[in-house]
């Protein structure tokens, strides 16, 4: 563990061009988190003491993620370069050790920033950057070594066919002082192949002037940067996939783990079995020795043991009771309670309803705004009337052991008693009392050889 006191520095000004996309780059999500969101976290459980997030493209969209994180932004006006964004985190306002980073390295963990700290602390640099070998090493800058030691970074783009060669690339992590940076950013000019401000200039700046400068050879992740959308798929799969090993290693059966999809906060019981198509996102919980079939979407939910949620069924907000069946198809929308022993079935969708233990809702069947009881039985078809012509919302309470028949209607505001028998294809608009029988449809009409053309 260091103790050593920092502070970072993140740029996410830029456009982002390559990824083609309307939305800022650092806003793309990585197995469901946005760029920026992860690597503002991630240096806060290393412990940073101050977070300062460089905006620019898409400002007013990028706050939103940044400031309830408790980082502060700074706003470069013209995306004009790396060491332009620097500038604008007003380093001067800053003291001792400082990280300087980039916002599209989404797959940086604390403990790598725990590491590079320690390095930089033990090798006494003024200045380190992060290195890392690389088969490929793409539109990297390259660290250009001169016997041994640290020169400079050459941009992929100004780089000779020669210097493309070179497997070591900067990862885009610095480490120095305020002090360093205050110092050094102004003498940064602009003449290279993009007309940019390299903060990655910094290197054969300081070196020239004696400062301690050298690399730190990094974990490959710390490398892997997003700048299209093939890379964003990747690092996605790179997250599901340590999530997936993390289940297996804890007892979950996992069909297909290359095509099983979890997000990182989700949390699931061993011996539960997990079909392929599954995706299951945010803090969702499920218990032991349930059954997620094919293609089952569960969100923020929480599923207790022994459940069975099958196939193509889409779970939001919602929390189902240890033994419970649910789907194929079922739809089960945020704020409803399902109790145990309790059966969904095929194309039953619930809103904001308490639905009690050991009741079923078998088939084809609407509720929404509901207060369901124990060991009710919602037959085929059934719909709650829940919204009204004044646009507001009304509640149905149905009592325990009370069966309904199919097709019916529940007109709200409603209250059904409990053991009541609802004869089928009824429209109830008036309360029923307890154990009573009610009946609301027309008569059957028939008359005798009525179709005399036949
Ligand atoms: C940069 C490095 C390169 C390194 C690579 C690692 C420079 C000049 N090059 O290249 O050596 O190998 O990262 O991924 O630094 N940004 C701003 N303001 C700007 C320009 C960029 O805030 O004016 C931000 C971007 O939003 C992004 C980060 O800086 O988060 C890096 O910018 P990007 O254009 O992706 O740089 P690379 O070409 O990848
Ligand atoms: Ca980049």
């Amino acid at each position: 563990m260091s103790d050593v006191e920092f502070s970072v520095i993140i740029l996410a000004a830029g456009k982002g061009t390559r990824m083609k996309s309307p939305l800022p780059k650092v806003l793309h999500p990585v197995a469901g988190v946005p760029m920026i969101y992860r690597t503002i976290e991630t240096v806060k459980k290393a412990g940073a003491v101050e977070v300062r997030v460089i905006v620019g493209f898409g400002e007013n969209l990028v706050r939103q993620v940044v400031d309830p994180l408790g980082a502060v932004c700074f706003k470069q006006k013209v995306q004009n370069g790396t060491a332009k964004a620097v500038q604008a985190a007003q380093p001067d306002s800053l003291t001792g050790t400082t990280l300087v980073l980039n916002g599209d390295h989404p797959l940086l963990k604390v403990e790598d920033i725990k590491t590079i700290i320690q390095e930089h602390t033990k090798k006494n640099n003024d200045l380190s950057v992060v290195s890392s070998e690389l088969e490929d090493g793409k539109s990297f800058g390259r660290i250009v070594r001169h016997h041994g030691e640290l020169r400079a970074i050459v941009e992929a783009k100004d780089a000779s066919h020669e210097t493309l060669k070179i497997k070591e690339v900067n990862t885009g992590v610095f480490i120095t002082d305020a002090e360093l940076l205050s110092e050094y950013l102004p003498m940064i000019d602009c003449h290279n192949a993009q007309g940019e401000y390299y903060f990655t200039d910094i290197v054969s700046l300081c070196q020239e002037k004696g400062q301690k400068v050298d690399a730190i050879i990094g974990h490959p992740r710390i490398a892997f940067g997003v700048n299209n959308q093939k890379e964003l798929a990747m690092a996605t799969k790179q997250v599901f996939k340590q999530k997936v090993d993390q289940l297996l290693e804890q007892g979950v059966i996992i069909i297909d783990p290359d095509a099983t999809y979890i997000e990182e906060d989700v949390v699931v019981g061993e011996g539960t079995i997990l079909y392929p198509g599954v995706y299951l996102k945010e803090k969702t919980k499920i218990g032991n020795y349930c059954i997620i079939e094919p293609n089952a979407f569960i969100q923020n939910s929480e599923i207790g043991d022994s459940v069975e949620i099958k196939a193509g069924s889409y779970l939001n907000k919602c929390k189902i009771g240890s033994k419970t069946k649910v789907g194929p198809y079922a739809h089960i929308r945020p704020e409803s309670i399902v109790g145990e022993e309790a059966k969904i079935g095929n194309f039953v969708e619930l809103k904001k309803v308490t639905f009690g233990n050991k009741s079923k809702a078998g088939h084809l069947t609407y509720l929404g705004d509901a207060i369901v009881g124990e060991d009710v039985n919602i037959g085929c078809g059934t719909i709650t009337c829940n919204y009204a012509p004044d646009k507001k919302k009304y509640v149905t309470k149905i009592g325990d052991g009370s069966f309904i028949g199919s097709d019916t209607q529940f007109v709200a505001p409603i209250e059904i008693g409990k053991n009541t028998i609802i004869g089928s294809g009824s429209t109830l608009t008036k309360d029923v009392p307890d154990n009573a029988l009610a009946v609301a449809r027309g008569k059957q009409f028939i008359k005798k050889n009525y179709n005399s053309k036949k």
